[in-house]
């Protein structure tokens, strides 16, 4: 990190995670906790990929099964948060995010730059969730229908580096990620 008073490297810091999570399956910021409400009011946190980030559309990307229950969440609550832990950089990254969800023709892009093999992520039978007979009693076909993009375009974030004094900062898109130090 340049410098430590710097909202500015902090915040370019947080980006280079995020974009390098995508790139890199080792990378910590390549499985974030992903949390949204579901329609009866309870948090529901699950780990994901994190497949698109781009600092200047603001947006981060999620691809999911329309089936699973974060879809459905979204469908009731519009709105997710992100929480990343970066080990080496002792930074924990929060972030929150207004997400729309992308299907059909939005998604065919992505579609179809998805490795046959991988595709079989998307469209397991009975759908995700459902109770089984046992362990192994599911199909996975790989459904291009079942196939969702979740756009996630980014509100807030929250991030506290831990140091001989720890720091604390919080950037909002509303005025242009500036960012206001906190206490931490
Ligand atoms: C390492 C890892 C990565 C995962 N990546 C995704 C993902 O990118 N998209 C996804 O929908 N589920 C992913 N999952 C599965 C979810 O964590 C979750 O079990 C599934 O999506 C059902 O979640 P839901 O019912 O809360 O929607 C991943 C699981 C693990 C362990």
């Amino acid at each position: 990190m340049s410098d430590p008073n710097d909202l500015k490297s902090l915040l370019d810091e947080v980006w280079r995670h995020l974009i390098r999570g995508v790139a890199d399956s080792r990378s910590p910021a390549r499985y974030p906790t992903f949390i949204t409400v579901s329609p009866d009011n309870k948090p529901e946190a699950r780990t994901v990929v994190l497949r698109g980030a781009s600092r200047s559309s603001g947006d981060l990307e999620v691809h999911t099964d329309i089936a699973t229950s974060k879809v459905a969440a979204l469908q009731y609550a519009p709105t997710a948060a992100f929480h990343i832990w970066i080990p080496r950089a002792d930074l924990q990254i929060r972030l929150t995010a207004s997400v729309k969800i992308l299907t059909g023709i939005d998604v065919e892009p992505q579609w179809d730059r998805i490795p046959v093999g991988s595709r079989v992520s998307y469209g397991t039978l009975p759908e995700p969730g459902t109770p089984i007979p046992d362990v192994y009693a599911y199909e996975k076909l790989g459904d291009r229908a079942r196939f969702a993009v979740l756009k996630c375009s980014l509100l807030e974030m929250d991030l506290v580096h831990l140091g001989t004094r720890h720091r604390r900062a919080a950037f909002v898109c509303y005025d242009d990620w500036a960012g206001t130090w906190l206490a931490p």
